[in-house]
Order: structure tokens, then sequence, then C-alpha cells
């Protein structure tokens, strides 16, 4: 089997309203909402860089410059930690940064559905294997969900993977569901996929959480607009569309995820994220005891 061409680029669609979030999403984007001290989307960011993405496609919309700042120099900041001597944490900011270059920006101009944000990004993409990452999907882990879906890329003979896992019956409606095929080690065959299923109708429990990687020929299929679930343009559809075409496997990453687009999944993150930073744990642990549950 040849080497799969490698995956370099990665598309992150941020062009959500958060409305389940508001007021605090009023005015600052879903995705700089903070788990413990760092923003929701630098962790899809720093997990997409340990898997080796060289380029990073932002798919943004209407009040989501910040997000933008967030990844460029700020050089007021920088000045002022610099003349105090907060050397951490200038240097920590300046560890931060993206290489000059590797980010871009286009705005999905209407909220047509996942799908469409993706084709938003296809001028940016090219004829080249891409990533996708959903930053709402927090995945906490080693080595990150994305590293470990490219290794079974690299192993399956590249294709699409994407990240599964099961879930009860009654909570499918909410994902792309998957019909498995033939296990491959912590891979599956993908034998086919369905956005948003009845429970009474889904081919299994094996759900697609928010990381990809896929064929340029998704483009083809995102290309005829079709809509699906919901109305909207989805991305499982044209995905689906390719199983037969190319290798299509989905991988049960050992990550854990949390659901940052839900307020409990966001609270338990910042928890989990918490308990396992050894700077604040120790204090963190001992006030979670004093609260009466
Ligand atoms: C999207 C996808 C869905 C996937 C989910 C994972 O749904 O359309 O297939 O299972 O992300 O988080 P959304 O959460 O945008 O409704």
């Amino acid at each position: 089997m040849s080497q799969p061409k490698p995956v370099r680029k990665a598309v992150l669609p941020v062009a959500g309203m958060g409305t389940r979030f508001l007021p605090a999403t009023k005015a600052v984007p879903k995705e700089m909402l903070t788990v413990v001290d760092k923003p929701v989307v630098q962790y899809a960011v720093e997990e997409a860089m340990e898997a080796g993405i060289e380029q990073f496609i932002f798919v943004t919309g209407r009040g989501k410059h910040v997000i933008e700042d967030h990844f460029d120099h700020a050089y007021e900041l920088e000045a002022l930690l610099r003349a105090r001597g907060r050397t951490a944490e200038l240097n920590g900011l300046l560890e931060d940064l993206p290489v000059t270059g590797s980010v871009s920006f286009t705005r999905q101009q209407s909220p047509l559905g996942l799908g469409h944000a993706v084709w938003c990004a296809r001028h940016f993409v090219g004829d080249e294997p891409f990533a996708v990452l959903l930053p709402d999907d927090l995945m906490v882990g080693t080595p990150g969900a994305l590293k470990q879906m490219i290794e079974v890329y690299n192993r399956v003979g590249g294709g699409v993977v994407v990240a599964a896992e099961e879930k009860p019956l009654e909570e499918v409606k909410r994902y792309g569901v998957i019909a498995p095929g033939a296990e491959k080690g912590n891979a599956v065959e993908v034998k086919g996929v369905v956005e948003k299923p009845d429970p009474a109708m889904a081919p299994s429990r094996l759900t697609v959480i928010g990381r990809y990687i896929l064929d340029p020929q998704v483009f083809i299929e995102l290309d005829r607009k079709e809509k699906g679930a919901g109305g909207e343009i989805q991305l499982t559809d044209s995905m689906a569309k390719l199983i037969g075409q190319v290798p299509f496997h989905a991988v049960k990453t050992n990550c854990t995820r949390y659901d940052c687009g839900s307020k409990e999944g966001f609270l338990q993150a910042n928890i989990a994220v918490g308990l396992s930073r050894p700077d604040i744990a120790p204090s963190l642990r001992a006030m979670l005891k004093t609260i009466n549950l």
C-alpha cells in the first residue's frame, strides 16, 4: 500500500452564533469562551499542531474578528509584559502564536449548515486531503485525537477518517450515525453514515464526533448544495457519497470528548481540565469538596 498524501491543512468552522450560551455570546464568540484559562478554539488548534497540521483555515462569520486577533501579536500587551519583566507570561503568549502566514480566514456568508461551512474553505484547501475540527468538541487525551486519526489514515491507505464514540440510543438523534463494518484495531470500516436519524432508524449507536480527515472529492459533492437533515447542507451527506470511492474508517480514540456546545459539557470540561492541571488541581479539588451536592 503506498503512503497516502500527508494531511497538512485543517478547516475550523467557527461561524455558529452560539445562541445556547446567551447572554455570554452576545458580543463574544462561543469559541472564545474559556476552559480554565484558554479559549475553546485554541485547544483545537493545539491538537491540530500536534498532529502535524501546518495551515489553519477558519470559516468565520460576523462578530468573530476577535478569533483573528487571538491568533496574532498583541503588541501593547506584549510590551507591557516585557516592561514589567513578566517573562513567563510573555513567552507563553509568543510560543502559542501560529507561524506567520499559516492562518487564513474566510466567511460563511449565510448559516446554511456544516457542509456549507466546509465548502466555503474549498479554495484554501485545493486538491489535497484535509482535516476538519469542530472546536465545540473538546478532545482531551494523549496523543491527541487528530494525531491518533492520522495514524489510522496512514495505516489504512488514506481516504476519509472520522472520530467516533458509542452513545446511548436516545442520544443518537443529535449526531451523524455510522453503519459499521469490519473492525481493524481501534478503527472500524464505515459502510454508511446518516445525519441525526430517528433512534428507531439508526444503523448503530456509533456516532461521529467533531474530527474528520476528508478527501478533496468531498467538495464535488458539497458543490451540489443538497439540503439534508434540518434543511441544512450537511457534511455527513456529502461524506456518505464517498463510501465505495475512497477508504472510509471511523476511529474510536482513547480521548475524552467534552461537548462544549452545551452548558453542562462546558462546565464538565472546565472541571476536568482544571483537575488535570497541577497548578490548580489541589485547590480546585479542595474547593469542590466544599460544594454541597
Ligand atoms: C455536527 C455533525 C454531526 C456530528 C456532530 C459532532 O452536528 O453534523 O454529524 O455528529 O457535529 O459534534 P452539530 O453538532 O453541528 O449539530
